[in-house]
């Protein structure tokens, strides 16, 4: 039987216009489910957007629209961007959708009934009294604020004081310590693990419904209130796949991979799997974060006007570059930099020269002297090389497991230099440097299937024929 792979990203906020941030950890979330599919994994990869809270509506109202009119909009350009860059994921949920809305009622009305370890009841009502920031969706304290204002959206949190609803979280503090100390809930990288559990000694209860927000769903059983955004949000991961009251959960859940960066980390490590367990579900295996990046030495913002849209990239690089350019650059986990700027050196070097160059000679040579190959044409052909490559898939180390890929790409160049097979006259010579050069390109585009689908699929139907031709030129260079 095939092993079951379920993968998510975060749902992504129509307050905000798709941008290469976003971006990345869809392609990352891509790369892995294409990765899983092509090992023979059963795969559902899931995305969407997260459409309700005060943030959206105000969005909204400023530009003139309804909340649902603007939802829809901006949750359509997300899809359309992920199309564009070839992102194969198996569901889209929506937050505003019909299905999310009643399940996220009924995962309250489980809620309301279920108890702690402790016994008590999950669900109790209070006033919550404190700091609110719109911009992020979240209660501050103020040991958070810097200069009294949030560190994120540098604005002053409002003053709130309201009927709330309560997780109570407390109870579950030293259950969510063993567990994720035990890597039960494998938090990667473990810098982030240690974040994790730092935070978990100033936990408190949290609001799981809102009094003087518009934009919600109801809660079931106190129309005076929405459910909070963040706990309608996270039960995305669920309600997707039917729960509670369809079947399809029990085949996909638990998660096997659930992504996104270090800004939604507590919602994810503390709140999350603190949800579940009421729920008396399974914890997702593996909560896989990447840093926040930056564009060119700068933090992206809306400010900045430094946010860049992935149609962009993919305008000027086309799809499968766009993909290799964002993922080849850093290690998955780590504070990084995207320096646009390099991208067009890079896009030369790599693609147009390295790949793309080698392609076009290699396929050149055998087909004007007419000299017809028998290649192996299966995934585990190089043993060395797929095993070099996973080792790096594994660890979510996608710009080594690139970089394996093109040093035996360089490898194959400096055979090239060194025999000069152009300048033979002798089939059957020319044949023995050309097969195993051959068979290297198309081990090598094998392996770049999850990373860069077409052009994979370009070159493995090339090179998988009898008599390789020279074919269309793959990156044309870029000035
Ligand atoms: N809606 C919530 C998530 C709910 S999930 C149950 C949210 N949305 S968001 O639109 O702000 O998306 C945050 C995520 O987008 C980050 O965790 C990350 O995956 C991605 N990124 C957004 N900006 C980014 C960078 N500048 N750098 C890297 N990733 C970024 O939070």
């Amino acid at each position: 039987m095939s092993k079951k792979f379920y993968i998510t990203t975060p749902i992504y906020y129509v307050n905000d216009k798709p941008h290469i941030g976003h971006a990345y950890t869809t392609i990352v979330a891509d790369v892995l489910a294409r990765w899983h599919r092509q090992n023979k994994g059963d795969v559902f990869f899931l995305t969407g957007t997260d459409e309700h809270g005060t943030k959206v509506a105000e969005s909204a109202a400023a530009v003139g629209k309804t909340p649902q009119e603007f939802c829809d909009e901006i949750s359509a350009l997300f899809e359309a961007k992920w199309k564009n860059l070839n992102i194969s994921n198996d569901d889209f949920i929506r937050t505003t959708s019909a299905r999310h809305k009643k399940r996220v009622i009924e995962i309250f009305n489980l809620l309301k009934d279920a108890k702690t370890p402790q016994g008590r009841e999950v669900i109790y009502q209070g006033e919550y009294k404190g700091l609110y920031c719109t911009g992020c969706e979240k209660f501050l304290t103020e040991k958070e604020l810097v200069d009294g204002k949030c560190p994120d959206h540098k604005t002053a949190p409002a003053e709130l004081k309201e009927k709330n609803y309560f997780f109570r979280l407390s109870d579950y503090k030293d259950i969510l310590r063993k567990k994720i100390e035990k890597d039960e809930i494998n938090i990667f990288p473990v810098k982030r693990k240690n974040e994790a559990l730092a935070m978990l000694e100033f936990i408190d209860d949290f609001s799981v419904s809102r009094e003087t927000v518009k934009w919600g769903i109801d809660l079931p059983f106190d129309k005076s209130q929405k459910i909070y955004v963040w706990v309608d949000a996270l039960s995305n991961y669920l309600t997707a796949l039917g729960y509670p009251d369809d079947k399809n959960y029990k085949k996909w859940w638990p998660a096997d991979v659930q992504l996104m960066a270090q800004d939604i980390l507590k919602f994810h490590t503390l709140y999350w799997p603190a949800i579940l367990m009421a729920l008396g579900l399974s914890l997702p295996k593996n909560i896989c974060i990447h840093g926040f990046f930056t564009i060119n030495g700068e933090k992206m913002s809306k400010s900045l006007g430094n946010a860049i849209d992935p149609d962009e990239l993919v305008e000027k690089y086309g799809v499968d570059a766009t993909r290799y350019l964002l993922l080849s650059q850093f290690a998955f986990g780590e504070e990084a930099d995207v320096q646009v700027a390099r991208f067009p050196e890079k896009f030369n070097s790599n693609l147009a020269n390295g790949l793309g160059n080698l392609v076009a000679r290699v396929s050149n040579l055998l087909e004007k002297n007419k000299i017809p190959t028998d290649l192996r044409h299966d995934y585990n052909h190089d043993r060395k090389l797929t095993k070099e490559f996973e080792e790096k898939m594994e660890n979510y180390k996608f710009n080594e497991a690139l970089e394996v890929l093109w040093k035996r790409l360089r490898a194959c160049d400096e055979i090239l230099t060194k025999t000069e097979p152009w300048k033979m006259k002798n089939k059957e010579e020319i044949k023995k440097v050309l097969e195993p050069v051959a068979q290297d390109i198309l081990s090598v585009a094998e392996l770049l299937q999850p990373f860069m689908p077409a052009t994979s699929e370009k070159i493995v139907a090339q090179f998988g024929a009898k008599q390789i031709k020279k074919g269309e030129t793959l990156f044309p260079r870029i000035s």
